[in-house]
């Protein structure tokens, strides 16, 4: 079993690098086994690498949060400000653009640790909805997602590659969310 986590933290300019590495690996190992290696590699390098991760970092409409065990990462959340959906509505939204744990920290509680700061730092940006698209086979995801109070609402296109999937799209009421998430 994994160490407990000790810190969830703002993403600093220095972290562009690490955050690129833990970013690529996090997705290969959720997506490789479904997808063909070409459309992964036009993803990968399309998505990550440190002046990528570095101009999101600079970015203030997108906000990053790093969970970190022992000084090394064990994983991340990046909101990000923009158009939504028409599903999710009229509301102030911000979008859970990524979500990531890394392997060894899944299923150890980790992900509501990260899932709880997540909306907090959305609240503090004044959203009063967050919403999120997910692969519509990414079963464990969605799953994880309606534990933490998320409702299917639609779907959306997404390009991996050139492979044209099917998200869903799931949204969470901030203002109608009091109790913190079953762990
Ligand atoms: C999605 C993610 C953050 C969830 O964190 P987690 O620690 O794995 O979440 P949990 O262990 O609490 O699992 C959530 C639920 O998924 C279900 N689940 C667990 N393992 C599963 C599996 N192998 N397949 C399908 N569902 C599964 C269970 O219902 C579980 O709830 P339970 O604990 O009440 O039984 C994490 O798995 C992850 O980072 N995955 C890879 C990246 C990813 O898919 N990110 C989301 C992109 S939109």
């Amino acid at each position: 079993m994994a160490e407990r986590l000790t810190t969830i933290r703002p993403a600093r300019r220095g972290d562009a690098a690490a955050l690129a590495e833990l970013g690529a690996r996090t997705f290969r190992d959720a997506f490789e086994a479904d997808n063909t290696p070409e459309d992964m590699a036009l993803y990968l390098t399309s998505s990550y690498g440190p002046e990528l991760q570095a101009a999101e970092l600079d970015n203030p409409h997108i906000v990053t949060l790093l969970a970190e065990n022992e000084g090394r990462l064990a994983g991340y959340a990046q909101l990000r400000e923009g158009a939504a959906p028409d599903c999710v509505g009229q509301a102030r939204s911000i979008e859970l653009w990524r979500f990531y744990v890394d392997r060894p920290w899944q299923g150890q509680g980790l992900a509501g640790e990260l899932m709880e700061e997540t909306i907090a730092a959305a609240t503090t940006r004044g959203a009063e909805i967050l919403w999120l698209s997910v692969w519509e086979r990414n079963h464990r995801a969605q799953a994880f997602y309606r534990k933490c109070g998320f409702e299917d609402c639609g779907e959306k296109q997404f390009i991996l590659g050139n492979d044209r999937q099917t998200d869903r799209v799931m949204s969470l009421s901030l203002q109608r969310r009091h109790a913190p998430l079953a762990r």
